[in-house]
């Protein structure tokens, strides 16, 4: 057994007691303790029985590609929310969440101008509704929390795709239940195509592989654990152990020598990914949430946050078959010193997320373009409104976006259809808060804190607002209706950091 993995597993002092405002000690995780004064014990101990001891071994599990639903090829999908056994672990059947009975789920592939249409019912105990994350849809078609659907209900959806090519996702979006559905399978990845892009003859077919980050724990019996409810810092956000890939545990992936286009979502509930690979020290970042850069933007790590996406390319080029070639998290410290849940890594640990195996030589003669798209920049000027919207623990340890507890109903802010505004977005906690509008895209103008991040360049619909900073975004609102903001973190947004606004 490789003892890299066990290291976060130790037995930490968690003699404290959240209670929201509370900021956690600076316990150093690296040096396992045992306190003699740790205090209420008794639950963490019930914790520690439920965790998995049994080793995963990594790079020993091929990874998953998603099936693909392409809407130039098929009119009509049909997804329904259920309960399914899957084998995520090839000698264990886990119980799991999926839209058509395996994971991971399909990745819907549909170009610009085309038309999205499917059948969706709800066969779980609990009502539940898929939002499209990052489209810019009518309200009905969004999936406001409001319109969850009732077990046995179906909704069509049905709209046309107007916007640009990207990485997008959809998941399922129900008030308080999200972090849960989520982390049991309810997610998957939605990508626009369009004309200027395929101009630029990025890598593609098997040149192009989507990698959808989710960090999990299971339980001996290889089954999912999901937040203890009386163990307060799994309300901050619930982090795991193993790194699920397209829902395949610490995976292998067999490349050739050429250049990939890799498409990465951060679907985790809480963790902050800083990317990196062991032995190639610059890959190209092309892409964003919502759309490509302008140009590549070369890089040696890259920050993903929940729900960001990025688009990158790596060049496989100098290696000879045989060799492989790790993707890590380097572990994000500054993300967070917020109480989360002792038992598991934290933001600082160090993950292996998947390997490449190098199987084949290939002669790659494909030239990447050095201009990508133009992304045309809104200027301060044009905003006719600013707002700040604050992040902020209420006591009883809630997390809230101004204070004020979610109101599924309630007008937060009202917005001129058409019209562009500056939104301040004040963190005032020592956590980040991945921020995220329904029903648009932004730019990012600027952030008060030292920190930079090249995905600041590119079309956002989540921003990382890291602790005590403010950001400032500018939006153009196109779509009427009543839609949501909020904080990306599952757990924070189930708990209640979520606003509406009205576009009218
Ligand atoms: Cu990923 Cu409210 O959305
Ligand atoms: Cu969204
Ligand atoms: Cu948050």
């Amino acid at each position: 057994m490789d003892r890299r993995y066990f290291l976060h597993f130790s037995v930490l002092t968690a003699g404290y007691l959240f209670t929201g405002c509370e900021e956690r000690g600076t316990t150093d995780k690296k040096k396992p303790q045992k306190s003699p004064e740790a205090g209420s014990t008794l639950e963490k101990i019930s914790i520690q029985e439920e965790k998995v001891f049994e080793k995963v071994i990594p790079f020993t599990q091929k990874l998953k590609i998603p099936d693909e639903i392409n809407f130039s090829k098929v009119d009509k999908a049909l997804f329904s929310a259920q309960k399914s056994k899957v084998n995520l672990f090839s000698d264990a059947k886990t119980d799991v969440l999926t839209f058509q009975g395996d994971l991971p789920n399909p990745t819907i592939r549909i170009s610009k101008g085309g038309t999205f249409n499917l059948d969706f019912t709800n066969n779980l105990t609990d009502p539940t509704i898929i939002h499209w994350h990052g489209l810019i849809v009518p309200e009905e078609m969004d999936g406001h929390p409001k319109d969850a659907i009732s077990t046995n209900q179906s909704k069509h959806y049905h709209y046309k795709v107007e916007q640009n090519a990207g990485t997008y996702w959809y998941h399922t979006h129900p008030h308080g239940r999200t972090g849960e559905e989520i982390y049991h399978g309810l997610s998957g990845l939605y990508i626009i195509e369009d004309k200027e892009e395929d101009y630029l003859n990025l890598p593609k077919d098997e040149f192009e592989v989507p990698l959808v980050i989710q960090d999990r724990r299971f339980d001996k019996k290889r089954q999912l654990l999901y937040k203890n409810p009386a163990f307060l810092p799994d309300n901050n956000g619930v982090i795991g152990d193993v790194i699920l890939v397209n829902a395949t545990p610490i995976p292998f992936h067999e490349v050739k020598t050429g250049k990939y286009r890799l498409r990465i979502l951060n679907g985790s509930s809480v963790r902050t990914y800083k990317l990196a690979f062991d032995t190639i020290e610059q890959f190209l970042l092309i892409g964003t949430d919502a759309g490509l850069l302008e140009e590549p933007v070369s890089v040696e790590s890259v920050v993903l946050s929940v729900a960001e996406r990025v688009d990158i390319i790596v060049d496989f080029k100098d290696k000879q078959v045989g060799d492989k070639v790790i993707l890590k998290t380097l572990g994000f410290k500054d993300g967070n010193n917020f109480g989360l849940n002792p038992d598991y890594p934290g933001f600082d640990a160090v993950m292996d997320i998947m390997q490449f195996h190098i199987t084949e030589n290939f002669k790659d003669t494909s030239v990447l373009p050095k201009k990508l798209v133009s992304i045309p920049r809104m200027k301060e000027s044009e905003a006719v409104k600013t707002r700040r919207i604050t992040m902020e623990v209420i006591s009883g340890g809630i997390w809230t976006l101004d204070k004020k507890p979610y109101d599924m109903h309630r007008i937060d802010q009202r917005v001129k259809l058409g019209s562009t505004e500056i939104w301040e977005l004040k963190n005032s906690i020592h956590m980040a808060h991945p921020f995220h509008i329904h029903g648009v895209r932004f730019q990012v103008l600027d952030r008060d804190g030292k920190m930079a991040f090249p995905t600041d360049k590119g079309w956002k619909d989540t921003v990382i607002v890291m602790p005590n900073e403010m950001v400032r975004i500018i939006v153009h609102f196109t779509m009427p209706g009543f839609f949501v903001y909020h904080c990306h973190i599952l757990e924070h947004e189930d708990h209640s950091m979520m606003a509406n606004f009205l576009v009218e």
